[in-house]
């Protein structure tokens, strides 16, 4: 797997790292608010099972499944939920936790969702932000690493559904998907 990346752009401990900082960070503004993290599937399973351990507080976690209506309609911003939420979010301080920010509309999408569901708070912690190909204004309250506008694969983050288990996350060979279109998830 290794020999189809490009470049490494961050080694597990550089990752590692950078989550125990956010980790922290985040039990200082979550403390007394028992927040309820809700991580996207499947790519932020890794990001969320490695920074809960980094907070030291009482918290829930969460999953939702959401899927596109695919490339032509993207842009509209209709995504559909494939797996909804166990728990009610109502009065509870949501952080959603996302694999990568791109072009932000699934962000923009769930965010509505949680709101209208009268969450008291929804905030988003992204591990990786690619602010070059933004469609919506939206921004990740607490960012791990910001990337450049490359397809990066590992740590969670796939190319049909591929490379999730790498270790290390790094820019995906153009040869491996040459042909097909721009990969996207
Ligand atoms: P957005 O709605 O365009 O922000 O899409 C976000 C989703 O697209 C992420 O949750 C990822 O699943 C996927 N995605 C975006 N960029 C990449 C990438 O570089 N590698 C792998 N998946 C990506
Ligand atoms: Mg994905």
């Amino acid at each position: 797997m290794m020999k189809d990346l490009e470049t490494v752009l961050y080694t597990e401990e550089q990752i590692l790292a950078r989550i125990r900082n956010m980790g922290e960070q985040l039990t200082a503004e979550y403390r007394g608010k028992f927040p309820l993290l809700v991580g996207v599937l499947k790519g932020a399973v890794m990001f969320m099972s490695d920074l809960v351990k980094r907070m030291t507080i009482p918290l829930e976690i969460d999953f939702i499944a959401i899927s596109s209506y695919g490339t032509s309609t993207r842009s509209s911003g209709v995504v559909r939920i494939l797996k909804d939420l166990d728990r009610d979010v109502d009065g509870r301080h949501v952080l959603i936790v996302e694999d990568i920010v791109d072009t932000g509309l699934t962000l923009a999408y769930l965010r509505d969702v949680l709101v209208r569901r009268n969450a008291a708070s929804v905030r988003i912690a992204a591990l990786f932000d690619k602010p070059g190909r933004r469609q919506v204004p939206i921004e990740p309250d607490y960012c791990g690493f910001t990337v450049p506008n490359a397809f990066i694969v590992g740590y969670g983050l796939d190319y049909a559904e591929r490379y999730r288990n790498l270790p290390d996350v790094g820019i995906l060979k153009e040869n491996v998907y040459r042909g097909s279109d721009t990969p996207r998830t």
